[in-house]
């Protein structure tokens, strides 16, 4: 580690700060630990410009730590409504009431107690201490890790123990020696990360030799900014196969509502197999009418769709499954009167009335395509 950087870093960026840092935010120059730590979770997942309209609004609803905690959840979240990831909304009133349950109210200055509250991390704890106490404590999220990676050529991924370790270790390296310095220290840490080194278009790379450590940078000097910090290795998620009945008869197309705890829940999708791991043995089209609508009678069944035969299958890509649907088609002379409600034949004019999962619709709009329907979103 360059040991001129070290003992530069601050001092060079908080001189960036005041040339161009954000400033004026009503959370700036907070040193109310409560003000703080609400403007920290708020910053979280949600954009500046929304957080500038919201945070007054809420401080006004809840204007101290005793107030949110008397507070029923469910008004903690009306107020929190539209600022999406609600376990937020949970856990900063369940940290308000930690706070005045265990703390008699005041929110503790060590960071490591304050990571001990509900919802707070041990980056959030470090902002919370630096911007409220002044403590020289280091934070580390994703725009820091970005920042130093880029930096020390930190080579390893973010997912790793030991990656994470050695960053925290240089966060820590890297503070102001003074405990005034911190609030603009960590401030300046988060706008440059947001702002300047970004994670695609940092300005190292606009052509304009601008950013203030272009000489330290261990990234920029080898020309490899966007190669830091290094991309997650994603563990592929496990694949699975689902066979899927596309009757049809006229105009009309069999749909099964799906069940409310399900995947797709409440939408109205096609009958389908269960799922099986990718490559487990595939079904006959008998068992697969068996499987796929239990309520009728398999025999009529097989009978009605004699000319069943596999189509295309469609690849759909859930956050921690992948899913291969295969289509099996069948056209019916007429159809059959569904023994459940939770199936129905619509006319594919109709669909756009129906809620479909999106691979569905997909599929529906081709064939619907085909034959000349119109099929709205
Ligand atoms: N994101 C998290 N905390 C922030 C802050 N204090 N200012 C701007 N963006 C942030």
């Amino acid at each position: 580690m360059s040991k001129t950087l070290t003992e530069q870093f601050a001092k060079k960026l908080i001189a960036w700060h005041q040339r161009s840092g954000r400033s004026g935010l009503p959370w700036q120059n907070q040193r109310d630990p409560y003000a703080v730590w609400v403007s920290e979770v708020m910053l979280q997942q949600t954009q500046v410009a929304t957080v500038l309209e919201r945070y007054p609004r809420f401080m006004k609803r809840f204007p101290t730590v005793r107030k949110l905690a008397a507070a029923d959840v469910d008004e903690v979240l009306a107020e929190w409504a539209g600022l999406g990831y609600y376990s937020r909304a949970r856990n900063l009133h369940a940290c308000a009431q930690q706070v005045v349950n265990e703390f008699a109210g005041k929110f503790p200055n060590d960071p490591v107690l304050l990571e001990q509250l509900k919802g707070i991390g041990r980056s959030t704890a470090g902002a919370i201490a630096a911007f409220a106490f002044h403590e020289r404590a280091p934070i580390l999220d994703a725009n820091v890790k970005r920042i130093l990676a880029r930096l020390f050529a930190e080579e390893g991924s973010l997912q790793e123990k030991a990656v994470n370790d050695r960053l925290w270790a240089l966060a820590n390296s890297l503070l102001p020696s003074k405990a005034e310095d911190m609030p603009v220290y960590t401030q300046a840490l988060m706008d440059f990360g947001a702002t300047w080194c970004t994670s695609r278009k940092p300005v190292c790379l606009s052509g304009e030799q601008r950013c203030p450590f272009l000489k330290e940078c261990q990234a920029n000097l080898s020309d490899q900014v966007l190669l830091f910090p290094q991309k997650n290795i994603k563990a592929k998620s496990p694949e699975f196969d689902c066979d899927m009945l596309l009757l049809r008869s006229g105009n009309s197309v069999l749909l099964q509502k799906r069940p409310s705890k399900a995947i797709w829940g409440g939408l109205w999708s096609l009958p389908e197999s269960s799922w099986r791991k990718k490559s487990a043995p595939g079904l006959s089209p008998e068992q697969l009418l068996e499987m796929a609508l239990p309520q009728e009678k398999a025999s009529e069944l097989v009978k009605l769709c004699k000319n069943l035969k596999q189509g295309e299958s469609i690849k759909h890509v859930f956050t921690h499954r992948r899913l291969w649907m295969h289509i099996w088609g069948a056209d019916l002379a007429k159809p059959f009167p569904p023994s459940t409600v939770d199936l129905k034949w619509v006319l594919l004019s109709q669909l756009g009335h129906y809620g479909l999962p999106q691979p569905i619709k997909v599929l529906l709009q081709k064939l619907s395509l085909v034959r000349g329907d119109g099929l709205k979103n």
